[in-house]
């Protein structure tokens, strides 16, 4: 009898710490949290790899989705804006504890980590409604920025395009792209190119907005019009130095939203 209870016990114990292992999966890093937010604001996407760390998110989804490593979103928003852009954040691995306030591309906000121009797109969903879309590259940056800063730079030399993570597979419903950017080498970082390259943007808008050292759009406007010849491409965009984006108000970004008239 008391061996039928201790094995009670021990059957007990393991599947309470699994299931504490479990719940912590799902919410090892933002990353993880903003995919699933991706998801569920209508962007059908897919990922390339279905190893990466933002399986933990692609699990919960239906069974044939996760085998075939895709991102269907079950809601039907109707939005017609995608909110696109690319950010240190959500493109690093950084480390555990990692301090915001002492780096110039990470800003803290209700206790959550924001890349400067993910940021602003957060104030732009705010105002638009419109679906928030990580362009995100396959293989992560370095999570010193020094290193990042010599990536970057190496890439812009070679005109590299990084291989990227996720795609926007419903593009055909969005009407207007809100395009951001952190200016990399007084350029787009070329993700961003690898992007741009990816779809067919012909009559669609496309609203730049960028975050810098201090750098305005350099000539990344009529970089993007190259790309897209055939899109409207809005050449009063929203720009933000890093210094200054925790002084970037809602009302800012809402004002500026609300001179475009959409
Ligand atoms: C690789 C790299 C290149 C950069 N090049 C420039 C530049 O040419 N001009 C500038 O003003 N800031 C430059 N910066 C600073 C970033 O544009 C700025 O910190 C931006 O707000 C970062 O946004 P994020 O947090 O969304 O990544 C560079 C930063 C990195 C990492």
């Amino acid at each position: 009898m008391r061996k039928k209870w201790m094995a009670v016990i021990l059957i007990s114990v393991l599947f309470l710490t699994m299931a504490a292992w479990g719940s912590n999966g799902n919410n090892t890093n933002k990353t993880n949290s903003q995919e699933t937010e991706q998801a569920g604001n209508g962007i059908v996407s897919q990922k390339d790899d279905s190893e990466t760390e933002d399986k933990a998110s692609v699990e919960t989804l239906p069974e044939e989705s996760e085998d075939s490593a895709e991102i269907q979103s079950e809601e039907n928003n109707d939005s017609h804006i995608l909110i696109a852009y690319f950010s240190r954040v959500g493109n690093t691995d950084f480390p555990e504890g990692i301090d915001a306030l002492s780096s110039a591309s990470l800003i803290l906000k209700d206790g959550e980590i924001y890349g400067n121009t993910q940021y602003i797109a957060t104030l732009i969903e705010q105002y638009t409604d419109g679906d928030l879309f990580l362009i995100e590259t396959e293989e992560k940056y370095p999570a010193d920025y020094d290193e990042t800063d010599e990536q970057g730079g190496r890439e812009n030399r070679e005109r590299t395009r990084p291989e990227l993570a996720a795609h926007v597979q419903n593009i055909d419903d969005y009407h207007t792209i809100f395009l951001g950017f952190p200016i990399w080498y007084y350029d787009m970082p070329m993700a961003v190119y690898a992007f741009l390259e990816e779809y067919d943007l012909s009559g669609k808008k496309i609203i730049p907005f960028v975050t810098s050292g201090g750098s305005s759009f350099s000539d990344s406007i009529s970089e993007i019009q190259k790309l897209q010849p055939e899109a409207e491409v809005e050449t009063d965009g929203f720009k933000a130095t890093h210094s200054k984006i925790n002084d970037v108000t809602p009302e800012n970004v809402g004002e500026w939203i609300a001179g475009l008239k959409l």
